[in-house]
């Protein structure tokens, strides 16, 4: 692992894109201070160049150097979250280019908690501009192996890391306002967040900053995904097997129909979060016509996951 690891910090002094476990997806990585080297991981990504990208750090003071106003309520959130799944949006320092803000005023920036991210960061000695490492809109990758499948000529080096133990992107927390505005739910949910800052987020204003993962369509499979309630789960089965369809399934339990594929998905937010991509990726490999995806409960605990399955069947 030294020896990767060397040979990553390498590859991304040279400008080069280096992919890396974190706790929440892969990310695809690259020097965030050098505007050719975030080019190259726009191209290869296929990542329209207005989409600003998030940049990680080894430690919090490090990140704030990126920032040129830190309000309290960001060093809160900082001291309970980092390292871990949390982005915060401050408005930039001059360290931070257009080149990775998308030419915004603010700048994302984390500090993941996975070893071998820190590892990498410490090895690199700077900060890493990363987007999820797959193609632009499509399934994020929770394995090496789904990193390879999908940018297997785009990147340079692929560092091995087991599966992402959270499983979907981190919670996106907009402060550059003065209020703090929740712009992606994730696995730090908006009452861990409220507890820590000590007060309630405020609603997201009209003409919020732009985010990738706030277009409507996100996170999608190639085959075509709907969401349906439990207790309809059964009649659009028969609906799609009548037409001549083949159905893959995601639910909480076996259909009482055969169905070409299905896959049971655990009753536990936590548990299903950490599977999500990979499901996604395995009904999309069935082959199948549709994919059929039993909705979540509605509640807070389910926001994060709710909200990649909307966007995944949009
Ligand atoms: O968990 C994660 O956040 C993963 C891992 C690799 O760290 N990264 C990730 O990156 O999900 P990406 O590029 O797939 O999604 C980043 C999101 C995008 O929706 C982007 O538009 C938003 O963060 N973002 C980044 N900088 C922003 C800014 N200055 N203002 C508003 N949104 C921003
Ligand atoms: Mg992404």
């Amino acid at each position: 692992m030294a020896d990767e690891l060397a040979r990553a910090a390498r590859l991304l002094r040279e400008g080069r894109l280096v992919a890396f476990p974190t706790e929440t997806v892969y990310g695809l990585g690259a020097d965030a201070s050098s505007a050719a080297a975030v080019a190259r991981l726009y191209a290869a990504k296929r990542r329209p160049l207005d989409h600003p990208v998030i940049v990680h750090f080894a430690a919090a003071e490090d990140a704030f150097a990126w920032a040129r106003e830190v309000p309290q309520a960001a060093r809160k959130l900082a001291t309970t979250f980092w390292p871990g799944p949390l982005t915060l949006i401050l408005k930039r320092s001059p360290k931070a280019g257009d080149f990775v803000t998308g030419g915004q005023d603010t700048v994302g920036l984390r500090v993941p908690s996975h070893p071998v991210a820190q590892a990498l960061l410490r090895e690199f000695r700077g900060p890493i501009a990363a987007p999820s490492a797959n193609r632009f809109g499509e399934v994020s990758a929770t394995t090496a192996a789904h990193v390879r499948e999908d940018l297997a000529a785009e990147a340079d080096l692929v560092l091995e890391g087991g599966q992402s133990d959270i499983g979907i992107e981190s919670t996106i927390v907009e402060l550059s306002g003065g209020k703090a505005v929740l712009l992606r739910p994730g696995h730090i949910g908006a009452s861990e967040l409220e507890a820590a800052l000590g007060e309630k987020l405020a609603e997201r204003p009209a003409g919020a900053p732009r985010h990738s993962g706030g277009l409507e369509r996100h996170y999608a499979p190639r085959t075509r995904a709907q969401l349906v309630a439990p207790h309809e789960l059964d009649a659009q089965i028969s609906k799609w097997l009548a037409q001549g369809s083949e159905v893959a399934v995601l639910a909480f339990s076996r259909p009482d129909q055969r169905v070409d594929f299905w896959l049971r998905m655990p009753q536990d937010p936590v548990a299903y979060a950490q599977k999500l991509y990979a499901a996604l990726r395995e009904l999309d490999g069935a082959g199948c016509a549709r994919i059929l995806i039993e909705t979540p409960p509605q509640d807070e605990r389910w926001a994060a996951v709710g909200d990649r399955l909307r966007r995944a069947a949009a």
